[in-house]
């Protein structure tokens, strides 16, 4: 049967927030180290420590926010270790990921640089478990106090001594990180208590700043609505909250490189789960915010594979294939479909962990699947979200063999269950006369008829598109990177209608010119 997707221009949702297309930059593994920095002496080509090739290459992908610097690392983090002459930080010791030894070579002025070099907002997560209101109010005032000179705060003064007199202007404030887990294992209404107290100190000094609190584990309805009862509920209404964020991860079936069709099919079945996230965090919120203030945001998501064979199993090393890249587009179009809704998103994490958008090797480095998706969708930051109705077939396929683990819920030996996802899902958006279309085929290994008839009179002049494909393992090695790489993509078009033929296992982007 042919997919037929119809969409009207004028019919739109919202703008597409372009932090939806965020990442996250953890302390973690060789995320940063190795990962982002080398150091100014280091034989890797760099610019004041941060590797160029990965300059590059982010730059490529447009990140337009980067989380940081955890995640669980976050709330065990003080930042004061991170400023002043390297030689002289303190080194702490990781307690989430490893018990290594951090040397805070990576501070703030540092991160707040590198986001500079790939054109992209910080976005700082403070530290609640172990921290205080006062240290993450003196954070906010180190980076943004304007006043630098000799009238000025000794924060700012400081932040001048360190390298930038002129403010930081970070605008996006995390209020701790899983405060419901590695956060400090708070309750929703204790951790609502702390999120008052702190969020009334994180001040903007004459700059509107962007105020997130934690949200839920995975879609914990619980979670937000108590929370949310709790915020409202006390002596007076609160309002320095802008953002509420959840955390998905979709988890594995097989390893990263090793599975079967079938779990092939149940990842990508996972990974659509972020559709009913969204929709109940979203319904759950609404009940509380009536003026639908605060926006929903997802900063941490993503696949979570075994570790790499042979890596440190606490740094979350793993490969990426076209599966992940299905996923990571899937849920992309999911957030732009809710785009008057979702405000931000933060892949985990940007490299060398989880689902990285790079992986390094010494000096070598690879851009994964995933990494491409980013790329490919770029052009959906900013632009309007349209309404897409999409009629298309279901794959069915067998879920048997499900082993219990922390993602994934048990089946008795023998006892089978039958799965479903949609064969085609996408998302389209508009900005000026250019509409763009991007669409996955989840078939392991039929191609997908596709037809895409636009109503309420607009024409298409001219359409080009590019696709990401492969066999449902292909991914990048140090061998072989550009195993899986975007190519043109053919798009037979009329005035009013699109005709496509997407590969099996395929991501498809569409920039359309409408007369
Ligand atoms: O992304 C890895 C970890 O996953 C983060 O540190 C934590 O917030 C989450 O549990």
């Amino acid at each position: 049967m042919t997919t037929r997707i119809t969409l009207n221009p004028a019919d739109t949702i919202a703008t597409i927030n372009p932090n939806i297309y965020g990442h996250f930059a953890e302390h973690l593994g060789r995320c940063i180290y190795d990962g982002i920095w080398v150091g100014e002496d280091s034989a890797i080509p760099n610019m004041g420590g941060f590797r160029t090739d990965i300059i590059e290459a982010l730059r490529c992908l447009k990140p337009p926010i980067i989380r940081w610097p955890g995640g669980c690392f976050a709330d065990d983090y003080h930042w004061q270790d991170g400023i002043g002459p390297r030689d002289q930080r303190p080194r702490r010791i990781n307690i989430h990921w490893g018990e290594v030894v951090e040397n805070n070579h990576v501070g703030t002025q540092e991160f707040v640089r590198f986001c500079r070099l790939v054109g992209a907002e910080p976005y700082f997560c403070g530290n609640v478990g172990s921290g205080t209101a006062r240290e993450l109010r003196d954070w906010v005032e180190y980076c943004n106090f304007p006043d630098a000179g000799p009238s000025g705060s000794t924060w700012a003064q400081r932040r001048a001594a360190d390298g930038s007199p002129e403010p930081l202007n970070v605008t996006y404030w995390g209020v701790g990180n899983e405060n419901w887990g590695c956060g400090g294992n708070f309750s929703p209404e204790d951790y609502c208590t702390e999120f008052r107290r702190y969020a009334s100190f994180v001040r903007g000094f004459g700059k509107k700043l962007f105020v997130i609190a934690c949200g839920p584990s995975s879609n914990d309805v619980e979670w937000t609505d108590r929370f949310f009862r709790k915020l409202n509920k006390d002596y007076w209404v609160f309002n320095n909250i802008d953002g509420f964020a959840a955390h998905y991860y979709c988890g594995t079936a097989g390893t990263a490189t090793e599975y079967t069709e079938e779990e092939f099919y149940r990842l990508l079945e996972k990974g659509l789960e972020m559709e009913d996230l969204v929709i109940q965090q979203r319904a759950a919120m609404d009940v509380w915010d009536l003026g639908r203030k605060i926006g929903l945001i997802v900063d941490e998501w993503g696949t979570w594979h075994p570790v790499e064979k042979g890596t440190n199993p606490a740094f979350l090393y793993q490969q990426n294939t076209i599966r992940d890249a299905l996923v990571a587009a899937n849920t992309l179009n999911i957030f732009n479909r809710h785009a008057d809704k979702v405000v931000m998103a933060n892949i985990a994490q940007t490299i060398n962990v989880l689902q990285a958008m790079i992986l390094t090797e010494g000096e070598q480095m690879l851009v994964t699947p995933t990494g491409y998706v980013y790329e490919m969708y770029a052009p959906h930051q900013g632009a309007t979200a349209l309404r897409t109705r999409i009629e298309t077939p279901d794959i069915h396929f067998k879920k048997s063999n499900i082993l219990q683990t922390s993602w994934q819920s048990a089946l008795q030996q023998g006892e089978t269950m039958e799965g479903s996802i949609p064969l085609v899902a996408g998302s389209a958006s508009l900005k000026g006369k250019e509409f763009f279309l991007t669409v996955t085929n989840s078939h392991a290994h039929e191609a997908a008829e596709v037809t895409v008839t636009l109503l309420g009179g607009a024409r298409i002049t001219q359409a080009k598109g590019q696709v990401l494909n492969g066999e449902i393992h292909a991914h990048n090695t140090f061998a072989d990177p550009r195993q899986v790489t975007p190519q043109a993509f053919d798009v037979a078009c009329q005035p009013d209608q699109l005709n496509l033929a997407l590969p099996p296992a395929s991501v498809a982007a569409i920039q359309v010119y409408l007369d």
